[in-house]
């Protein structure tokens, strides 16, 4: 067992917290930059809160290279808004490249060779090769510093939901049509390709 305390360097913390919380889900969170032009990036620390008002969270860090603000907070405190758009096997290595770290105002969904389709409530575009969207409307922010690592918790009420109905069966998504991805440790990418089905039982089922 290595045992540590978390009041030493971020990077020892970072790397066990994302070593440790397996699989994640990955918001890939569009936002508008202030001269109109759009922005996307990936977010696994991320989460669904509550089903009505429909809330999810996602946490960005303060970017450990420079001790700045990254541009989807910011984008989102300005605008009151943002789409969470959805990572299938499909589109997994072009929004790897939405990570990558560009000058404010660069469109990111060209570099990424990502294409836009516009929100039916908010202004914010969505990505079009996202099976699911959800337009989101900001509802709070609880912010954890401001030291390189810091993290915000940035909840948002989604206002409206797209979902291809190429993702259905009976009337419910599929994994199996869906193929969303994960987070895993370090660099790691996570398929669902191999699961197993466990049904929730009530305790009047359970024979002792
Ligand atoms: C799969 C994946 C998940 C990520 N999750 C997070 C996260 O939860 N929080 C965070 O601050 N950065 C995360 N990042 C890094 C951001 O995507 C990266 O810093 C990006 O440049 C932020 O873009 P922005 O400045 O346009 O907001 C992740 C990167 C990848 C590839």
């Amino acid at each position: 067992m290595i045992s540590f305390d978390t009041d030493g360097a971020f990077e020892q913390n970072y790397k066990f917290l994302i070593g440790s919380i397996l699989p994640r889900p990955i918001a890939v969170v569009s936002t508008l930059n202030e001269d109109g032009s759009a922005n996307i990036a990936p977010f696994s620390f991320f989460t669904a809160i509550s089903a009505k008002p429909m809330i999810i969270a996602f946490c960005p860090l303060i970017r450990s290279a420079t001790g700045e603000v990254k541009d989807t907070p910011k984008n989102i405190h300005r605008m009151g808004e943002f789409v969470v758009n959805f990572v299938t096997e499909e589109t997994m290595e072009k929004i790897n490249l939405t990570s990558t770290e560009l000058p404010y105002g660069e469109d990111e969904f060209e570099f990424a060779g990502l294409k836009k389709l516009p929100s039916e409530k908010i202004k914010t575009p969505r990505l079009l090769e996202s099976p699911i969207h959800f337009e989101c409307i900001l509802r709070d922010t609880l912010s954890y510093g401001d030291v390189p690592g810091a993290g915000q918790l940035i909840t948002g009420e989604v206002v409206k939901v797209h979902i291809d109905e190429k993702l259905l069966e009976q009337g419910r998504i599929s994994t199996d049509l869906f193929k969303p991805v994960g987070r895993g440790a370090g660099q790691d990418w996570i398929l669902c390709d191999h699961r197993k089905e466990i049904a929730r039982l009530m305790k009047a089922q359970i024979q002792k």
